[in-house]
């Protein structure tokens, strides 16, 4: 087989000796391949390869026989800086399209240890095709160099969370965040905070509340309304108008009941609400899995006029008017 590829480029004589001395890369520069030696460098008297003399500059050099790289909506500061070679190796190399190194390395030689030392790494950002799953290395029609807005770049990977937002088009909840972004609470290179996110959120299902164990939420909501055990109806709908009593306190701070300090087991808001989207009102979840053996408490939620129904829930039917 070897002999046979050696006698095919032989006889369309692109074989030659003269490059033989260069350790081979996996992946070797067409031209190069061909002893097209040339194409790019100036030739001496004797008609031998000047090795630091070009017949052209980059990027024109690479353009007489590429398309422009340029031209984007959004050009890479890094390319428009760069020549190609030091991205590139006009020769041969080991990686994938002549790259000067892994993909991961290459980039952050410029950039600051992205996706880098964090406890939780985003999958594709180590991943082999690394930064390049989400951007374009010399430019992009889309902000940020990605291949499209943010949120149909992650929703393309995450089908359930897309799933969960188109159920919820008619008769349910969206999020009203999520039109700011996916990156609003999550870092797209990873994080150390569980599930990438940006801020704290606990990861148990029963926690001491703490307003600063919230962050992601409360960066948008007041932490404060849930610290009451009263709570007006500007602090919360989620509250008995009989008893003033905050049901949100109730359930996710907890304090004293009949006489025992409960407070150790507050349930975090993932009990109750879906971060994303559901199929129910005010973005109540419609179950939520308890224990390690794929047990579901279903969560069946009616809203009423001034007030709600949890009519299947961790209790028998309760109603609350605020
Ligand atoms: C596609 C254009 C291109 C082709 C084809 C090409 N070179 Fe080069 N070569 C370059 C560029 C650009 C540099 C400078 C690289 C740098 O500065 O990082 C270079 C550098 C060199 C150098 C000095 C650095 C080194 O890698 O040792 C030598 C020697 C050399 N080339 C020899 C050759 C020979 C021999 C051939 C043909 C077998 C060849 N080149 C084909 C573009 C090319
Ligand atoms: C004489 C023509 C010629 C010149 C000049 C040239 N290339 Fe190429 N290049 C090719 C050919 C032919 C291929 C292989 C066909 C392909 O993959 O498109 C190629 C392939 C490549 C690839 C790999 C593409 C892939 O999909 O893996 C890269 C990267 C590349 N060239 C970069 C450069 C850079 C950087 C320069 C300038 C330093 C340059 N080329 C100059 C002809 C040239
Ligand atoms: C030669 C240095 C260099 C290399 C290598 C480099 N970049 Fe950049 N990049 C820059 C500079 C300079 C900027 C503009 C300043 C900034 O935002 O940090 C930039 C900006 C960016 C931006 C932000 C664009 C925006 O609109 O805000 C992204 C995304 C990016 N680079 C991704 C990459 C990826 C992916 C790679 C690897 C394929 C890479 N960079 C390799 C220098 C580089
Ligand atoms: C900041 C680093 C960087 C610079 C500068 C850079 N490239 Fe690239 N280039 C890449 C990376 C990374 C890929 C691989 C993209 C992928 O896998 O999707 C790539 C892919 C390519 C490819 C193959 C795929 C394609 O888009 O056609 C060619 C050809 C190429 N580059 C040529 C060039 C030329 C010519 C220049 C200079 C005008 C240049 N590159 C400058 C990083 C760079
Ligand atoms: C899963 C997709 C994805 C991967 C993989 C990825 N990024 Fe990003 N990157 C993004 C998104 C989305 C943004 C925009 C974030 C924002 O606007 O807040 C971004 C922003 C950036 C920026 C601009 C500065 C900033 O933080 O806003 C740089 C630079 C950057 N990325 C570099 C890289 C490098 C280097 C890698 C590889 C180590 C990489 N990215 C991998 C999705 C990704
Ligand atoms: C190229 C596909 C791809 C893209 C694009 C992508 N992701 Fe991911 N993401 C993954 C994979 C693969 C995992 C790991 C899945 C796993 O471990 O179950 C992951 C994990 C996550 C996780 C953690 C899930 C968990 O259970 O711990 C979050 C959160 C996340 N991605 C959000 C995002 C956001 C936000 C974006 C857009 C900025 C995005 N992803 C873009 C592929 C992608
Ligand atoms: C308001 C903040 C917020 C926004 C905006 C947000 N997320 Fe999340 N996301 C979370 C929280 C909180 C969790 C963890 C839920 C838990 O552990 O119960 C999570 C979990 C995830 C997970 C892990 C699996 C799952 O379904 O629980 C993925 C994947 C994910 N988000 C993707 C996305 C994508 C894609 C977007 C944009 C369309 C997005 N998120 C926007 C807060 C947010
Ligand atoms: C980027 C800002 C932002 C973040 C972060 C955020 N939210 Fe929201 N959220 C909103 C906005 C805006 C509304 C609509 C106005 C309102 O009801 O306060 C809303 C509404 C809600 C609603 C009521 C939905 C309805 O239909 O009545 C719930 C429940 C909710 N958020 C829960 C959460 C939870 C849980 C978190 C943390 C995981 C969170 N939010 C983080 C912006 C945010
Ligand atoms: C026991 C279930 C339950 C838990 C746990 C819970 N919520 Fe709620 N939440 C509700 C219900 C029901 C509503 C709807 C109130 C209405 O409008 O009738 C609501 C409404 C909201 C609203 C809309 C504004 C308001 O208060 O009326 C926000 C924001 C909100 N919740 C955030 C959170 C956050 C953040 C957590 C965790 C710290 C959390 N919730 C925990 C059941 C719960």
């Amino acid at each position: 087989m070897q002999a046979r590829i050696s006698f095919l480029l032989m006889a369309l004589g692109l074989f030659s000796v003269a490059n033989q001395g260069f350790a081979a890369g996996a992946f070797q520069h067409f031209p190069y391949l061909s002893n097209e030696c040339t194409q790019c460098h100036k030739a001496d008297a004797t008609g031998g390869v000047i090795s630091d003399q070009f017949t052209a500059e980059q990027p024109a050099l690479c353009y007489a026989c590429h398309d422009s790289m340029g031209g984007h909506k959004y050009q890479h500061e890094g390319f428009e800086s760069s020549k190609c070679t030091d991205c590139h190796n006009p020769h041969e190399s080991d990686q994938l399209h002549l790259l000067n190194a892994p993909v991961k390395q290459l980039c952050n030689s410029c950039h600051d240890k992205v996706g880098e030392d964090v406890k939780f790494p985003h999958k594709p950002v180590d991943s082999a095709r690394a930064c390049v799953t989400c951007h374009g290395p010399h430019g992009s029609e889309f902000p940020k160099l990605l291949p499209n807005e943010i949120n149909p770049t992650c929703l393309k990977c995450h089908a359930s969370v897309k799933a969960k937002m188109e159920a919820a088009v008619t008769g349910g909840t969206i999020h009203p965040a999520i039109a700011q972004g996916c990156q609003g609470c999550h870092s797209p290179h990873g994080s150390n905070n569980p599930k990438t996110l940006k801020r704290s959120f606990p990861e148990t299902r029963y926690t001491r509340f703490e307003v600063g164990q919230y962050q992601t939420c409360f960066e948008c909501h007041k932490g404060d309304n849930f610290l009451n055990k009263q709570a007006a109806k500007t602090e919360s709908r989620f509250k008995d108008q009989k008893s003033g009593k905050n049901l949100h306190f109730i359930h996710v701070v907890r304090g004293m009941e009949n006489g025992v300090d409960m407070s150790k087991s507050g349930r975090t808001c993932s009990f109750c609400h879906e971060p994303h989207a559901t199929t129910q009102q005010h973005l109540i979840r419609n179950a939520f899995p308890y224990g390690n053996a794929g047990f579901n408490i279903r969560i069946e939620y009616q809203k009423n006029a001034d007030g709600g129904t949890c009519t299947h829930s961790c209790h028998e039917a309760r109603s609350y008017k605020f």
